[in-house]
């Protein structure tokens, strides 16, 4: 047999899998997204989100989280009244939904039908409909009545890694926009704003190389639990849920995210010695109710990992048994490359149990049945 490689191995490009190459392109594909983005057109959108009644904000699986990163920002920065919901539930709002009202409908394949099925609906309810998709000309950017892409090349993975960051890329930029618009921010903060945002391919491939060797041994200590947590505030939940998303998807280790607030009011009774909990926390108010958190799970011997910011890693490493930190201090823009860590937790996790995650059982890529 001479045929020792196959056009599959060699598009892997020397990775071992397409999930951890897609991981490792998201520099550049944060660099190609952000280069393709239109300041007019931005300006245009943010007024025009500024201006809304009501923002829509639909999608299914980790385009959804994003979604909710939107709605976090458009809601807290922008002062927006925002309604975030997974696709297939949007018959919820069809009284709500109207004239004056915009909604973001986020599909990485632009082919998911829940998506488009609620855009159809939100659309002939005289919503102005804005798609935020990976793939030109797909069902959803079609069907809408104006489309911004993310320029991460195809994705492979059935677990949605590139696109996911390069989607809170662009969901970040609409809110500042939206802030702007509304006077929430003025010219200085804005152009500070956007000069962080060109930093961050940097501080993703950073994180990159900082962090991989250290996951993966988090990885081979959580590979044999059977549950998890993911806990977070703020930004820090729709993280949370994305991290717990990859888990499951990848690893199929049932991992649950809750906003931290939450987990004395139930979740708790299951925590015993060394049961994994992920906590997400940024640099923001939330910090010391998370660290009592921790303290509450350290209680019960769980085994906490922490991914934090920098600046609080002396702090927090007394009370986690491993810290995670990021070299990105600003809130809004760290999300992008706190979401290195989760994905690369899911991978090698998946790994260490001998799994395949480019394929994982019962999943697709797209789903095209309601
Ligand atoms: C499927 C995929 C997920 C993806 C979801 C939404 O469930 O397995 O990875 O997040 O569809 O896909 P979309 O293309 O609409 O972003």
């Amino acid at each position: 047999r001479h045929v020792t490689w196959s056009p599959e191995m060699a598009s892997k490009e020397g990775y071992s899998h397409f999930m951890l190459k897609e991981i490792h392109e998201q520099p550049m594909a944060l660099r190609n997204t952000l280069a393709g983005i239109e300041r007019d057109e931005v300006t245009k959108i943010g007024a025009e989100l500024a201006d809304a009644r009501h923002i829509f904000i639909t999608a299914s699986g980790t385009s959804l989280h994003a979604g909710l990163i939107g709605d976090y920002l458009l809601t807290t920065v922008a002062g927006a009244d925002v309604h975030t919901f997974t696709s297939s539930e949007y018959r919820k709002y069809m009284k709500t939904a109207g004239e004056g009202d915009v909604a973001i409908v986020v599909s990485q394949s632009g082919e998911t039908i829940d998506a488009l099925l609620a855009l159809r609906a939100l659309k002939s309810a005289g919503v102005k409909v804005i798609a935020i998709s990976n793939v030109m000309d797909s069902a959803i950017p079609r069907e809408s009545h104006l489309a911004i892409y993310t320029r991460t090349g195809p994705e492979i993975g059935v677990a949605a890694t590139k696109t996911f960051t390069a989607q809170l890329m662009v969901l970040t930029i609409l809110a500042m926009s939206a802030a702007a618009a509304r006077g929430y921010v003025n010219d200085d903060e804005a152009a500070y704003f956007m000069n962080e945002m060109e930093q961050v391919p940097d501080v993703v491939q950073a994180t990159l190389a900082n962090n991989e060797a250290k996951i993966k041994r988090v990885a081979a200590s959580i590979s044999r639990a059977s549950s998890m947590y993911y806990l977070g505030r703020g930004l820090g939940l729709p993280i949370s849920m994305e991290g717990a998303l990859k888990m499951k998807e990848v690893a199929y280790i049932h991992a649950e995210a809750y906003p931290a607030g939450e987990s004395k009011h139930g979740p708790i009774a299951l925590v015993e010695k060394s049961f994994p909990v992920l906590f997400t926390i940024f640099n923001d108010e939330y910090g010391e109710a998370m660290e009592g958190n921790i303290m509450e799970m350290k209680a019960r011997d769980a085994y906490a990992i922490g991914v934090i910011p920098k600046s609080l890693e002396e702090r927090l490493d007394k009370v986690l048994d491993i810290a995670i930190p990021i070299g990105v201090e600003e809130p809004a823009i760290a999300t992008i490359a706190y979401s290195v860590p989760m994905q690369l937790l899911a991978y090698y996790t998946a790994v260490a149990r001998g799994l395949d995650p480019d394929k994982p059982r019962n999943l697709a890529k797209t789903v095209t049945v309601e």
